[in-house]
């Protein structure tokens, strides 16, 4: 082993993907709620996941690297950098299991970035990002960045995978806020992927992509009318809104609360809303909790957030 540090831990956010009209490719992070990564240098050159603890159910995530979200992306940069040495990793989960609130890209970003830190010649973001994907796949089947890039990156972006994996940051409007509620039932993104249709029509795909130009034309102008007639998904809520009980009531709670827009969080079930300003925000977060308990989900929770300009960190 060289030299240099032996040990590192970083915090990576929870996120949001899709954001509604961007499926695979928009995102955002959060604040407040994540993982943390341990990685500790060892001789062998391999990955050994030790201890994996956190929010309920932390336990039934597999140790064995090869299956893990963490594990994969940092077996990948042993082999990648020829490195002399391997790593002991411990996650501490904040993100509640198939919650879709990026709890998979979590563990693989905090891994990568920690591991990083131990590096004589750290990796650039834009490898870290192609590492971390490795991981983000083996949870969904899919490669695509659009939990991974906020969550290396912060902020929102728009990312894409191919040719090569690489992120553009948004701008948006500082004053924006999130509402994130988790209802606290679990949702595998394998699933979820399942039930989309292959094709879909061209006056969908219009109607969609008008949709996507206006939201991020909102973005970027700070026009929170264009954001709020951006911020409506045609094309995949409708085929997964059945996976959520009690997701239609739950947005007309939020749009009759004032939120600009309404969507399934990633690939669900969590729900967020857009918000002009704090000043609502509580209110349409509690109005969501309890159209989702009116649903049958009683322990559902809920956060308020800017959208976080703060991607992973190491501590
Ligand atoms: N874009 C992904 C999906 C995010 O909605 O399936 C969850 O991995």
């Amino acid at each position: 082993m060289s030299g240099g540090r032996a040990q590192a831990t970083a915090f990576a956010p929870a996120t949001v993907a899709n954001v509604a009209v961007g499926f695979d490719i928009l995102g955002f992070a959060i604040d407040g709620v994540g993982d943390r990564v341990t990685v500790k240098k060892i001789p062998e050159k391999t990955v050994r996941i030790t201890r994996i603890t956190g929010v309920p159910g932390a336990n039934e995530i597999p140790c064995d690297a090869i299956t893990n979200t963490g594990g994969v992306p940092l077996l990948n940069m042993i082999e990648r950098c020829q490195l002399g040495f391997g790593f002991e990793v411990t996650i501490e989960k904040g993100i509640t299991l198939g919650s879709g609130m990026g709890g998979s890209a979590a563990s693989a970003v905090g891994a990568v970035v920690a591991a990083n830190a131990l590096l004589d010649q750290p990796l650039s973001r834009e490898i870290l990002l192609d590492l971390a994907l490795d991981g983000e796949a083996l949870a969904s089947g899919a490669r695509h960045a659009d939990n991974i890039a906020p969550c290396l990156y912060g902020g929102m972006t728009l990312s894409e995978v191919s040719p090569v994996a690489s992120v553009i940051e948004l701008p948006f409007p500082r004053d924006l806020r999130v509402v994130v509620v988790n209802p606290g039932s679990r949702l595998d993104t394998k699933q979820a992927r399942g039930v989309l249709k292959r094709e879909i029509e061209l006056k969908t795909h219009i109607a969609q992509s008008r949709r996507l130009a206006m939201f991020i034309a909102g973005l970027c102008e700070s026009n929170y009318e264009w954001i709020k007639r951006g911020c409506e998904d045609v094309v995949i809520e409708p085929q997964r809104a059945h996976l959520i009980p009690g997701f239609a009531a739950v947005k007309k709670s939020a749009l009759g609360a004032g939120a600009l827009g309404c969507s399934i969080s990633g690939a669900g079930p969590s729900v967020f809303a857009l918000v002009q300003g704090a000043k609502t925000a509580d209110t349409i977060r509690d109005a969501m909790i309890r159209a989702f308990a009116e649903s049958g989900s009683i322990s559902a929770q809920g956060w308020v957030s800017e959208i976080s300009s703060r991607g992973a960190i190491v501590l």
